[in-house]
């Protein structure tokens, strides 16, 4: 299929230019302002972000209602479960951060969720987990702080036919009080567990909009549905150790400015911790935008 990703509209004086970071995820785009985005400019992207699940727009400047605003072409936003990750001005919009109540850098609390620092998929222990996240950086530290994207297409198509056919029908359970467990965290509250009891949804699900099937796992996920817990528990570790790999993995490598958009329904992605947290900020605006429940 010829890509029309890079030919602006004819009459439009959009500057947008997009080029793909590897083969198979992350698309660049340089010379468009999502706050002020031109004819043909928004269709153009979406082509992009569906052929490529994630993109890095550079040089943004980009107020909280502006983000907002940007994201929710993609769809309803979702707000977090936990009720400290409510924006304050904007309850939508939360800020990743290693900055402690003081201002300051701190590690400790960059280390309040460690969930981030494992392979996710964003909220899939929603009946309706996030689609699209946003994450927009506002201070990188001068080197590391990377975040890494697993593409769940190209690590679906790359199984044997016969762990395809093994797998074909069977439900992961995804679970916020698991999750928490998985990644040493500190115990969900009984609120958040009601908030969000475990769901099972497809271990291979189908995009709702390109019609690819990808793995669908990771740290939010307990068990598979009717084998015994441990049995489950190995599987998912072999399908998830097989889709990591360096092959199919993104590296973003933030600069300040950077706006990664990226798609929770074909990516695995997680955070790297290899900075000097007590020193260097670290800080992203966030936005998440609720998906459908995966089939
Ligand atoms: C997230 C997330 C990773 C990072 O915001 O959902 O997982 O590198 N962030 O901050
Ligand atoms: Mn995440």
């Amino acid at each position: 299929m010829p890509s029309t990703a890079n030919t602006p509209t004819r009459g439009s004086d959009s500057t947008l230019t997009i080029r793909p970071l590897t083969d198979f995820t992350a698309a660049e785009c340089t010379g468009v302002d999502l706050a002020a985005l031109r004819p043909g400019e928004w269709e153009r992207l979406v082509e992009a972000y569906h052929r490529y699940s994630l993109l890095v727009v550079r040089d943004q400047d980009l107020a909280k209602a502006a983000q907002i605003e940007f994201s929710e072409r993609f769809g309803d936003l979702e707000l977090p479960i936990r009720k400290d990750y409510l924006g304050k001005d904007y309850p939508a919009l939360h800020v990743v951060s290693n900055l402690g109540a003081d201002g300051k850098p701190n590690p400790t609390s960059a280390l309040d969720n460690p969930g981030n620092f494992f392979w996710h998929t964003d909220a899939s222990y929603m009946r309706k987990p996030a689609s699209t996240t946003l994450l927009y950086a506002i201070d990188i530290p001068p080197q590391g702080g990377d975040t890494l994207f697993a593409n769940m297409h190209a690590a679906y198509d790359a199984l044997p036919q016969a762990t395809k056919d093994r797998i074909e029908d069977l439900r992961a359970i995804h679970s916020w009080e698991q999750s928490r467990h998985n990644s040493g965290s500190r115990a969900a509250s009984k609120e958040e567990i009601a908030a969000a009891p475990p769901v099972a949804h497809p271990l291979v699900r189908t995009h709702p909009e390109t019609g690819r099937k990808a793995l669908y796992l990771g740290n939010h996920t307990s068990h598979i549905e009717g084998i015994p817990i441990e049995e489950g528990r190995a599987l998912l570790a072999e399908l998830l150790a097989h889709a990591t790999q360096p092959q199919f993995v993104y590296r973003q490598q933030w600069r300040q400015g950077d706006i990664v958009v990226w798609d929770n329904r074909s990516l695995l992605h997680k955070a790297t911790d290899d900075f000097d947290m007590g020193q260097f900020v670290r800080r992203l605006h966030r936005t998440v935008v609720q998906g459908d429940a995966p089939r």
